[in-house]
């Protein structure tokens, strides 16, 4: 009998960023990282399982809001079918999946919508096939897809994602369907740190750019380690977690600050520095920047990051989010603002998409 479940999954926002795969194919991490988990950024997917049919079927469709379902275009669809492919083996399941998926914000322009889209798509179609992942296992299986940053969108709150031990070597079939090399069959999942109720954090987004990045962030993990500074910034790592991690747990805002901008500048200072270079900025990325550091100079608590994208996260307790959200309208060049907030992480159970 087919079988339907519906998996909404949020987005997350790095404080020490992922930067730099051992194995991009596999989301493998060459650095430990820590993000909050959003609520309002969140990819929605519904997966059909029909056993006995044949897997070779599978459908990806793509479901906007405000459109008619569409089936998605190659390049998307292409590594949501391997990752299905994965699925069904670790469900140990046979047939075939239709899915379809929407996300509640702008896709592919730094806002994370492939860890939410692969975390909502991994628990749909896992348990349409039966064996509905633990928080767990969908930290690890999501990740398995390429999209790394995935294995955090698992859980709700804070969360902290380990690289893996070094010396363990990265499979020697690289693309295609997934081997059974180590990064494939060893574990490599994230763990909540604490919980949504721990720390009510505010992410004002300030979108200033729409467009569909250039360089995919897979890309960006592999050109940054041909940067001369990549081994800097991974000496500093040690020092800026236990920092973020102090900082979270005593509620600090302004012991967070400082590492998150650092990281911030790291991750697009190693890109601009790759070899060839990304640049992922715009010219009102700078605006919005300088409006924070104002804010903050007039006693607003307020701090920004960024992703592999232009768009600026403006982190602030939730009694500043206000004042940061009025300034960060009002900015010439942002186009719209979305405010978000750390959140409790994934849920099965909304109506179907198709
Ligand atoms: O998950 P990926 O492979 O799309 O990598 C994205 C990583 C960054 O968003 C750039 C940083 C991070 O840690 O989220």
């Amino acid at each position: 009998m087919t079988r339907v479940v519906t998996a909404a999954a949020p987005a997350n926002i790095a404080f020490v960023k992922y930067w730099g795969s051992r194995d991009g194919e596999r989301g493998v991490p060459l650095n430990a990282s820590i993000s909050m988990t959003l609520t309002r950024c969140r990819s929605v997917c519904t997966a059909e399982f029909h056993p006995g049919e044949d897997g070779g079927d599978d459908e990806v469709w793509l479901a906007p809001a405000d459109a008619e379902p569409s089936p998605a275009p190659e390049p998307f669809a292409a590594p949501v079918l391997v990752q299905l492919q994965r699925i069904r083996r670790w469900a140990s399941a046979s047939g075939r999946f239709r899915v379809a998926t929407r996300n509640t914000f702008p896709t592919g322009t730094g806002l994370a919508s492939s860890a939410s889209g692969f975390a909502a798509l991994t628990l749909a179609a896992a348990s349409a096939a039966g064996r509905e992942p633990s928080p767990e296992e969908l930290s690890d299986l999501a990740r398995r897809s390429g999209s790394g940053s995935a294995a955090r969108s698992a859980y709700g709150g804070f969360v902290e994602w380990p690289a893996p031990e070094t010396g363990v070597e990265p499979p020697t079939r690289p693309g295609g369907m997934p081997t059974a090399g180590p990064y494939e069959s060893t574990a490599i999942r994230a763990a909540p740190i604490a919980s949504h109720e721990h720390w009510d954090l505010r992410d004002v987004i300030a979108v200033v750019g729409e467009a569909p990045k250039a360089v995919s962030s897979r890309e960006g993990h592999r050109r940054v380690l041909g940067s001369p500074y990549f081994e800097t910034r991974l000496a500093l790592l040690p020092g800026r977690l236990a920092e973020v991690r102090k900082a979270i747990e005593a509620r600090d805002f302004d012991r967070l600050v400082p590492v998150l901008e650092a990281e911030a500048v790291d991750l697009h200072f190693l890109a601009m520095s790759a070899r060839p270079p990304i640049h992922y900025w715009l010219p009102h990325t700078v605006t919005v920047i300088d409006a924070v550091r104002a804010l903050r100079d007039e006693g607003t608590p307020a701090a920004w990051t960024m992703d592999a994208g232009p768009n600026v996260h403006v982190i602030c307790p939730a009694d500043a989010e206000e004042a940061v959200a009025g300034r960060v309208s009002g900015l010439e060049g942002v186009r719209s603002v979305i405010r978000d907030r750390v959140g409790r992480g994934p849920e099965t159970g909304a109506g179907p998409l198709l």
